[in-house]
């Protein structure tokens, strides 16, 4: 018996932190990681791609996109070589009981799934503070996880605090003493000028994209309730990932 792949399905409201914890599980278990949000805003920036542009006025709107139209691509990009060497990380899919179905049809089981649980007024402040590195594809938060300077070693860089001058240029923050300069993290200006936010991001496309999820969840869950675990996604991020790395690193449960 050669030992299974790790095929895994991450679900969880909008802004439950789905892609901020598949950015950890990529770096430590190397699965390919395929996120139908990605799939669909790849396609829909091509604007000679017909089925990218009904996806969205879809996303956009914050409805879903017709199954069949998200299932072809699905199956088409699980069923690489790479995939099948490496394992997956499914992220956003299924979302509806017809499309776990299609996964069955498609002979593509998961083997273990997880589902973060986030309240959903925290989900509001995560939606509208999100911003995009659209360079290296890692996401921000302008309150909670702005992009800082490091050294090789990922240890943050500080710098002089710098505050406006009244004439338009800026002068260091002082310490107590009136001598010192304050220092602070030092803010990655190159990468926050860069940052983008999408286009549903705001607060009346969540409200539709939180009452799709309400409807569909229990079917999802349903689906894979003999091999997923529930988290509480409203956490720290590294005490999230820590519950998810001790799950994904437990033995893969006999099919
Ligand atoms: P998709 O891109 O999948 O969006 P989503 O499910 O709405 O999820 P998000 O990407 O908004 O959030 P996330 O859970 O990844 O959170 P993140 O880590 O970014 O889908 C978009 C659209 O595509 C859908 O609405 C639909 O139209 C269409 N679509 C996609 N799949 C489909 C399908 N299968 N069928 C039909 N249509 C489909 O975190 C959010 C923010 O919170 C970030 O700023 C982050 O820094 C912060 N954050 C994350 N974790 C924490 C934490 N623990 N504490 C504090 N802040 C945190």
């Amino acid at each position: 018996w050669a030992h299974p792949n790790l095929n895994v399905v991450i679900a969880g409201a909008p802004a439950s932190g789905k892609g901020t914890q598949c950015e950890k599980i990529v770096a430590k278990f190397g699965l390919v990681h395929l996120s139908t949000g990605d799939m669909l805003r790849a396609a829909a920036a091509d604007e000679g791609n017909e089925l990218g542009q009904i996806a969205k006025a879809k996303m956009e709107a914050g409805e879903l996109v017709p199954d069949d139209l998200i299932i072809g691509l699905v199956a088409q990009a699980l069923n690489t070589p790479e995939c099948k060497k490496k394992g997956w990380l499914l992220d956003g899919f299924p979302r509806t009981a017809a499309q776990a179905h299609a996964m069955s049809k498609f002979f593509l089981f998961p083997n273990k799934c997880i589902m973060l649980d986030v309240p959903f007024e925290v989900l509001a402040e995560r939606v509208t503070g999100r911003r995009l590195d659209p360079e290296t594809g890692t996401i921000y938060h302008l309150k909670t996880k702005l992009p800082y300077k490091r050294d090789e070693a990922g240890n943050i860089l500080q710098e002089p605090l710098m505050q406006d001058d009244g004439n338009g240029g800026k002068v260091p923050v002082m310490e107590e003493d009136g001598v010192t300069p304050k220092m602070g993290d030092a803010l990655d200006e190159a990468v926050m000028a860069r940052l983008t936010q999408r286009g549903d991001d705001t607060v009346e496309a969540l409200t539709k994209r939180l009452e799709s999820f309400s409807k569909n969840r229990d079917a999802v869950a349903a689906a894979y309730s003999d091999i997923s675990i529930e988290l509480n996604g409203n956490r720290a991020p590294d005490a999230v990932w820590a519950d998810i790395c001790a799950y994904l690193e437990k033995e893969i449960p006999f099919p």
